[in-house]
């Protein structure tokens, strides 16, 4: 109890979160009543009942299924106001939030529609909840390259809004190098680069080794796997780069918290941080991946505090802002 009160009360951030992976399962029905549109089964519960994951296709497609309920303006500013919400309750002070546009502009959802409910929703937020919060788009990097320059080009004339770009979905036979052209375009445009480097897949070094040495990315979303290389790791402590790790999100996706995998990360004095992914999938918000990680692989308080510095350190807030929270 005292270590829960202690992960309550201390103030958070939070860089690696899915604001469609923020959906929960009473939002979803409610969307789905108003919105007309049939989902696969009748009660909450039973959707729930039905979250099997035991990778990441398998998580995916329930992910993408789910979203078709996020058709209007009203609907994106729900979801994300619900979120921030929660994460306040939590004592998460400022996170970065990713979107997945093309998830929504490949069903007839108009990219403004999306943006412009998150934007209200944030705005609202910091004003009557306290908390700070910035977009990342990310790309679908199962879909071309050419429909990820599209999006960015889409994206253009809401720039202001959003601070840097990523790219998630499934990694298999997806590389980095894929998006080489879209994430250069990206850099000059003056966003900030992330790419996810999921754990435990197909050819995760040279993924890795590409998001160093050809992508240039300021932050890896995963990179657990850098571990089995020494010299990369080296290298991402060298470049005081953060990794945006989710113990209860790899719980189910390779059956590990990988508790002992940040441990090392810190003790190699690489960025590790702690996030949640997709809570309302894997029923975990940032409060309760900390908890696993105390209760589960008996994290100290020192450890925990460390990551949250670090989480806050390799934010993307302007400086000034960022040293408040340090
Ligand atoms: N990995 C890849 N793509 C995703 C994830 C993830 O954990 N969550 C939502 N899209
Ligand atoms: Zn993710």
């Amino acid at each position: 109890v005292r270590m829960h009160d202690f992960i309550q009360n201390l103030p958070k951030a939070e860089l690696h979160v899915h604001l469609e992976g923020t959906l929960e399962p009473e939002l979803s029905f409610a969307l789905a009543t108003r919105n007309g549109v049939k989902l696969a089964h009748d009660t909450p519960e039973a959707l729930v009942a039905a979250y099997d994951f035991h990778d990441l296709p398998s998580f995916l497609a329930i992910y993408y299924k789910a979203m078709e309920v996020l058709v209007h303006e009203a609907d994106f500013y729900e979801m994300t106001y619900a979120y921030l919400t929660k994460a306040r309750s939590q004592n998460v002070l400022y996170c970065e939030m990713f979107f997945d546009p093309q998830a929504h502009t490949s069903r007839g959802v108009a990219f403004d529609t999306v943006i412009r409910g998150i934007r209200r929703a944030q705005l609202q937020a910091a004003d009557e909840l306290g908390i700070e919060s910035q977009l990342v788009m990310c790309f679908l990097r199962d879909m071309s390259a050419d429909s990820a320059m599209q999006t960015l080009l889409a994206s253009l004339p809401y720039k202001s809004w959003i601070i840097g770009v990523g790219l998630d979905s499934d990694e298999k036979h997806n590389p980095p190098i894929k998006f080489a052209e879209v994430f250069a375009r990206a850099r000059t445009e003056g966003y900030k680069l992330t790419m996810h480097c999921d754990v435990n897949q197909l050819d995760t070094l040279v993924h890795i080794r590409q998001v160093l040495d050809v992508i240039g990315v300021d932050r890896i979303d995963h990179g657990i796997n850098s571990l089995e290389d020494s010299a990369i790791c080296a290298e991402i402590a060298r470049r005081g780069l953060g990794l945006t790790i989710c113990p209860v999100s790899n719980r189910f996706v390779v059956q590990n918290l990988t508790g002992d995998e940040i441990r090392r990360m810190l003790a190699l004095g690489m960025k590790a941080t702690v996030n949640s992914d997709d809570p309302a999938y894997f029923r975990a918000y940032l409060n309760e991946n900390l908890a696993a990680l105390v209760d589960d692989a008996g994290f100290t308080e020192a450890e925990i505090r460390q990551l949250l510095r670090n989480a806050f350190d390799v934010s993307w807030l302007p400086a000034p802002r960022r040293e408040h929270y340090l």
